[in-house]
């Protein structure tokens, strides 16, 4: 291509992608297309974090307070299998702290299976209908899953799947908002955690989520290690008197603890270190906040917690949705709205760089192929290519294509990206990664109280 075909070609995407759902906010397109030459200007430096502020992007709040007692109790409790009906897998079996709290899978592999990561291994084949998300900044997340189910609202009601049998005395206990709530769920599911038999967890009716909670309050009040723990993380009350909300709370209050983090290149750089960006990241910076990207990836942690369908591709078991239950309606699923099918939860993007694979269902592997998706991303679906997944998934491609793209966000319209700004783009992600969540392994504890062994260790 030459070089006139080139500049061509990014001015004509300049004008394509500015155009912009609320005017508004709507970023000036002449200050698009001015990358920084070799001194990166005063002024290109104000105007991006105008941009960032235009946008709602400014520095992570540091996440609250969480008492070291009550984080000493949720790490043993996420890493205990004890909590998995046939004591073969933990929270934390899914969420690594050395693959940066996922599981750097596709789609994950609960109860049953052997192996860590990308090597675990499921006899019967079966697969969890979507990817791990990471665990990181979940003070950040009113809403989590990725579809949402789990969320706090802005008056502190909670909305759960578990609907009235998540009792106020329940949500009293939470101190951390949906990142207190989470841990209530996976124990619940017999493919993540319960089992389908072998257990007296596996024996309760699927709707009767209380006995669950409380059969497995009983398991933990039989290790009186953890009687004591439960005792200190809520000095004053009584193990007898507390639900598996207090356990969940815990667990919560652990993610704060452990998987917040702040200190970006990019949040030295709003908090005024002009040299914090690399000249490559700040004109990827300046990119990501003028073409559309940022009107869904915005707030601190570049998700503006609500729901897009961005033409994610859909294999896998699904969620029971459609004609053969294979696909994923995502949101819709949780809001029975026809408007929120295959919508899904923006995601954040801080330490974006170390959680492939990306897409709710891990549809793509590597950062770079997902930030491509979004250039003429109605072709992008219709030639996915499954030979990228593994072979247990590669023939449950879901061929909902059509439906898929009638419900495409419209930011999406008309997105064409050139090979260069895929790749400013790709370079702003690695601004955002704090070097210290790329080492975890200190989360890991060398032993959890049921004696039961502690994956990754
Ligand atoms: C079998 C693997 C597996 C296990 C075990 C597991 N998770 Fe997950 N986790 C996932 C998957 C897959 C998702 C996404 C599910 C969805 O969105 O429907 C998820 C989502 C989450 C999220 C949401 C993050 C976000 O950004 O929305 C949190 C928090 C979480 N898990 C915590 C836990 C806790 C706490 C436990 C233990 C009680 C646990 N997980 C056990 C696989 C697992
Ligand atoms: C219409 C809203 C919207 C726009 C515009 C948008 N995104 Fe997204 N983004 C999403 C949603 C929703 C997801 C999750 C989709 C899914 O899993 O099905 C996502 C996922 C991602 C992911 C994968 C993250 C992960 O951990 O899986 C990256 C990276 C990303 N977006 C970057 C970008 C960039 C760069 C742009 C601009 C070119 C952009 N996004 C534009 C809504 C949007």
């Amino acid at each position: 291509m030459n070089l006139r075909h080139l500049v061509g070609a990014i001015a004509a995407a300049a004008v394509g992608l500015t155009g912009c759902a609320d005017a508004s906010n709507a970023p000036d397109p002449t200050a698009r297309i001015a990358p920084p030459t070799a001194a990166v200007s005063d002024s290109f430096v104000d105007a991006v974090r105008q941009l960032a502020a235009g946008r709602g992007i400014t520095p992570m709040p540091r996440a609250a307070r969480v008492r070291p007692a009550l984080a000493r109790l949720g790490q043993a409790l996420a890493f205990d299998k004890v909590l998995s009906g046939n004591r073969d897998i933990s929270c934390m079996t899914c969420h690594l702290p050395q693959l940066a709290t996922g599981d750097a899978r596709h789609l994950s592999i609960g109860q049953g299976a052997t192996g860590l990561g990308p090597t675990r291994v499921h006899p019967a084949g079966a697969f969890i209908p979507r990817n791990a998300p990471p665990l990181f900044n979940l003070s950040a997340l009113p809403a989590l899953f990725w579809d949402g189910r789990v969320a706090m609202d802005a008056h502190g009601q909670f909305h759960t799947p578990a609907g009235e049998q998540l009792t106020p005395d329940m949500t009293r206990v939470f101190e951390f908002g949906a990142a207190s709530a989470i841990g209530l769920f996976p124990v619940l599911s017999r493919e993540e955690m319960r089992a389908m038999g072998g257990n007296e967890l596996a024996a309760i009716p699927d709707a009767d989520n209380r006995a669950m909670w409380s059969v497995l309050m009983r398991r933990l009040g039989d290790i009186p290690e953890y009687r004591r723990l439960f005792e200190a993380a809520y000095p004053g009350t009584p193990f007898k008197r507390m639900s598996f909300a207090h356990a969940s709370n815990a667990i919560g209050g652990f993610f704060l603890d452990q998987f917040s983090f702040t200190e970006t290149p990019w949040d030295r750089f709003l908090a005024g270190d002009d040299h914090a960006l690399s000249a490559e990241q700040l004109a990827g910076a300046q990119v990501f906040l003028t073409i559309r990207c940022s009107l869904c990836h915005n707030g601190p942690a570049f998700t503006d917690n609500q729901f897009h369908n961005v033409a994610v591709a859909q294999f896998g078991p699904g969620k029971g949705n459609g004609p053969d239950g294979r696909d994923d309606f995502g949101r819709m699923n949780v809001t029975g709205q026809l408007a929120d099918q295959y919508t899904f939860r923006t995601t954040p993007l801080r330490n974006v760089e170390l959680t492939a694979p990306y897409g709710h269902d891990g549809a793509i592997t590597d950062l770079r192929g997902f930030i491509d998706h979004y250039s003429e991303s109605d072709l992008k679906l219709r030639s996915f290519d499954p030979t990228g997944l593994e072979p247990l998934l590669q023939g449950s491609l879901v061929l909902n294509f059509d439906a898929v793209l009638a419900n495409r966000d419209t930011i999406l319209n008309g997105v064409v990206l050139p090979a260069a700004l895929v790749d400013q783009l790709t370079t702003f992600m690695t601004a955002l990664t704090d070097p210290r969540a790329r080492h975890l392994q200190r989360t890991i504890p060398t032993r959890v109280p049921s004696g039961l062994p502690v994956d990754g260790r």
